[in-house]
């Protein structure tokens, strides 16, 4: 199964959630992680690299195919290119990864014609909105809950699981950990196991 994590806008979060999800997947899921870095700037790999134990096999997004039996997950760029074409055409999954800004809107029309394009060829690929970097002010909630209405408009599934801006997820991928490994912050590991295990029921992932 391939899971591309995407949006052509930089900075919403790909590289933490990918990494972080990845790390669940690893100690959860029956099939073998790779992890595929379509980004030239490889963060995902530099994290990967701090791993003292558990490091992650790394492939190329033109070897996908070798890997069927297992469960991909891709990193991909903060820009439209071909790696971003080839990753979404030749996944199971799309999470695109947003946080609650104008801007991560504008950058949404072209993303949704581009997911367009790729369901005349791959029909049963699914897709989720994911909101990263949701503010924990509860004041901001009105906004929040308007944001996801106009993204319900797209007709594309957003994830229940909101994962909220907190330090320890920038803290513990310094350290190459995901904050599940990192154990300082229970409200992130609860959101991302809350987010694993919305992935594997609605993406019928198969548990050892
Ligand atoms: N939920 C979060 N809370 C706090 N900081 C975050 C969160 N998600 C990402 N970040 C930080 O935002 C910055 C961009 O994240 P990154 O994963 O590199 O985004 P992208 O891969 O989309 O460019 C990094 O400094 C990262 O630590
Ligand atoms: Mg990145």
């Amino acid at each position: 199964m391939i899971f591309t994590i995407l949006n052509e806008k930089g900075g919403t979060g790909k590289t933490t959630i990918t990494f972080n999800l990845a790390v669940l997947f690893q100690s959860r899921a029956k099939a073998d992680i790779v992890l595929i870095d379509a980004d030239k700037q490889k963060s995902l790999t530099s994290i990967n690299n701090l791993r003292l134990e558990k490091k992650f096999k790394i492939s190329e997004l033109d070897e996908a195919d070798k890997h069927k039996d297992k469960i991909i997950l891709i990193d991909t760029g903060g820009r439209d290119s071909k790696e971003m074409r080839q990753s979404i055409i030749i996944s199971d999954v799309l999470i695109i990864v947003l946080n609650i800004s104008q801007l991560d809107l504008f950058a949404l029309s072209r993303i949704q014609t581009l997911i367009n394009e790729a369901l005349q060829f791959n029909k049963n690929l699914k897709t989720f909105y994911l909101l990263n970097r949701v503010p924990t002010n509860f004041f901001l909630s009105k906004e929040i809950n308007e944001f996801k209405d106009v993204l319900l408009q797209t007709g594309i599934n957003i994830f229940n699981t909101e994962i909220k801006e907190r330090s320890s997820y920038k803290r513990s991928i310094q350290d190459g950990l995901s904050v599940v490994e990192y154990k300082k912050d229970i409200k992130a590991e609860g959101e991302i196991k809350s987010l694993y295990n919305e992935i594997k029921i609605k993406c019928n992932v198969k548990e050892m």
